[in-house]
């Protein structure tokens, strides 16, 4: 969890499929206790709630970021889950009061792009859609692929088609049940014109293809986000990381990441996924060489290495020198 922490109220808690099914998705919309403004956020962003003591989990936020009055999120039931999403969906009621973090992106809108081309992939609709928003207010040309496993659980579906259908907006949305296909994603890069950025988030198999598909067509501008960490933590040790600004030199040793061996030493680096996917443990990099295993930074940001993510990297170089 970052450092900066809000206490918000459950005004309106909806939910859309079968409640206590995978699947099943909650939509709650969090509010100031007070009722004041929440700090602003952009859109592609996302917010650290605490589920209980020691389970935080990440959502993104759904709605347009000129809406200061509230954060709203969507949860999908997943079976999987390591007990984040059957946490809120099986004791958070509205009025409730919520800790979360102030909002944080690594899921940038280029404003100024000619053209945008919007995938979302089941619940990876959440920021896709705060990212439309965005678009319609500046008036931007996009279009919006909507891919989900069944009708009845696509979040936000019938919102999105009223919305883009009156501004407009070429909208697809498929479905995979009933024998219905998956998006063509090798379609959508063809048909996008040149220049377009595109931007999906969604399941990794879906991002595998996708990013593959952007590749064979040589595009650019391919911005993704994960829901998880695609590599497997560096826990190989045998560095040691020296910290700048408090002083001190600590050994990393095997089985442990640099957070973890920091922590050993009391020292609490801000972080909250501990998987790569959050960015809430960033670290400036002031000398070595990175062993970057996130999915926060963009292939440049890691050739650059000039920051890093210290839940989830290691080191290439004998030692690391960080900016904390
Ligand atoms: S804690 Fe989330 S990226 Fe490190």
């Amino acid at each position: 969890m970052s450092e900066t922490q809000l206490r918000v109220r459950v005004h309106e808690l909806t939910e859309v499929g079968q409640g206590g099914q995978a699947g099943c998705v909650r939509i709650l919309d969090l509010r100031a206790e007070e009722g004041s403004d929440l700090p602003p956020f952009e859109a592609g962003a996302h917010i650290d709630i605490v589920a209980r003591e020691g389970l935080v989990r990440q959502y993104s936020l759904l709605n347009a970021p000129s809406e200061c009055h509230r954060y709203v999120v969507a949860i999908a039931l997943d079976a999987t889950s390591r007990g984040g999403s059957k946490h809120f969906h099986d004791w958070v009621e509205p009025d409730d009061v919520l800790t979360i973090s102030a909002p944080r992106c690594h899921f940038h809108l280029n404003e100024d792009s000619p053209y945008t081309v919007l995938i979302a992939g089941g619940i990876g609709v959440t920021p896709v859609w705060s990212m439309a928003q965005r678009l319609l207010a500046l008036g931007k040309p996009f279009e919006f692929h909507y891919g989900a496993r069944a009708r009845s659980q696509a979040a936000l579906l019938t919102e999105i088609e009223a919305t883009l259908g009156a501004a407009g907006v070429r909208f697809e949305a498929r479905f995979e049940d009933n024998g219905g296909a998956r998006l063509n994603l090798t379609d959508i890069f063809e048909a996008a014109p040149e220049g377009a950025h595109f931007y999906a988030c969604g399941p990794s198999g879906m991002l595998d293809a996708y990013i593959a598909a952007g590749e064979a067509r040589g595009v650019d501008y391919v911005h993704y986000e994960r829901f998880s960490g695609v590599e497997e933590a560096a826990t190989e040790g045998g560095f040691e990381v020296e910290l700048a600004r408090t002083g001190g030199c600590y050994e990393v040793p095997s089985g442990l990441t640099i957070l973890e061996a920091l922590k050993a030493h009391g020292i609490n680096v801000p972080h909250s996924c501990a998987e790569g996917i959050c960015g809430a443990c960033e670290c400036g990099v002031l000398s070595g060489i990175p062993d970057h295993r996130d999915s926060v930074l963009t292939d440049a940001e890691k050739a650059a290495n000039t920051t890093m993510m210290v839940c989830c990297s290691g080191s290439r170089s004998p030692k690391l020198v960080l900016d904390l």
